[in-house]
């Protein structure tokens, strides 16, 4: 069986349950669904707004912050389901694609790598519970040494409640659009989408309650880190 996942450009999952909304560099927010390509709404077959126009200014290093919500307005004063069904566990990642403009509609065969993954700790908490802990914001840092220019930043959740069988896994993806500055040389190891996961890995298949699982290997490959390199 084929595991299809489609990047920026559709869902991937029959039903999204959290966006990817906005973007915060170094502490600030850059603005609701600014430069971020979101649906139109979280239930079945979403249609995409139309592509943003914005591109949001960084530079390598920064400390970025993903914030996502259920739905484009709601609140976790208001909804429990805010950022995320709090059952609907499993780890977050993101990953960059260099593009020669960041408002490019072709997202098919673009190369990915990983800049940061978080699954579930020795204490058998997951990523998505400290997601919904902090409201929404998931931190990470931008590779100092990644090449300057555009890219899609492409923040990732799976939601594992349903994963004990294939296909059963739920994926929730969302880009940003980015101009890095400031950047470096490194040439990171990439992966292609669909390609990178498949239905029989064992973080995309996968029983999470019982027994209670003691560790969890998260799909993809491990992140880029610019001391890797040096290696
Ligand atoms: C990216 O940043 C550089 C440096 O500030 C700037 O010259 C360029 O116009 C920016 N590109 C976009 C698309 O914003």
């Amino acid at each position: 069986m084929k595991l299809t996942i489609v990047t920026c450009s559709l869902l991937a999952s029959a039903s999204a349950h959290t966006i990817f909304t906005q973007l915060h560099v170094n502490g600030v927010a850059q603005g609701q669904t600014k430069g971020i390509r979101v649906p139109t709404y979280d239930g079945p077959n979403p249609l995409r707004t139309p592509l943003p126009k914005d591109i949001i200014n960084v530079k390598a290093g920064d400390k970025l912050t993903a914030e996502w919500h259920h739905t484009l307005d709601s609140k976790p004063e208001t909804d429990k389901a805010d950022p995320i069904d709090p059952g609907h566990l499993g780890p977050v990642m993101v990953y960059l694609a260099k593009v020669d403009n960041a408002l490019t509609t072709a997202v098919a065969g673009l190369k990915w790598f990983k800049i940061y993954e978080d699954g579930m700790d020795a204490n058998g908490e997951w990523a998505v519970t400290r997601l919904y802990n902090k409201k929404g914001l998931v931190d990470f840092v931008l590779p100092s040494c990644i090449p300057s220019g555009q890219y899609l930043l492409r923040a990732e959740i799976i939601a594992l409640h349903g994963a004990g069988n294939y296909p059963g896994a739920q994926l929730y993806m969302e880009c940003a659009q980015i101009n890095v500055t400031g950047g470096g040389n490194a040439s990171p190891a990439t992966v292609s989408f669909p390609g990178a996961y498949k239905g029989t890995d064992p973080g995309i298949k996968f029983q999470m309650y019982w027994p209670k699982p003691t560790s969890y290997t998260i799909p993809g490959p491990r992140p880029f880190t610019c001391s890797a390199k040096l290696k």
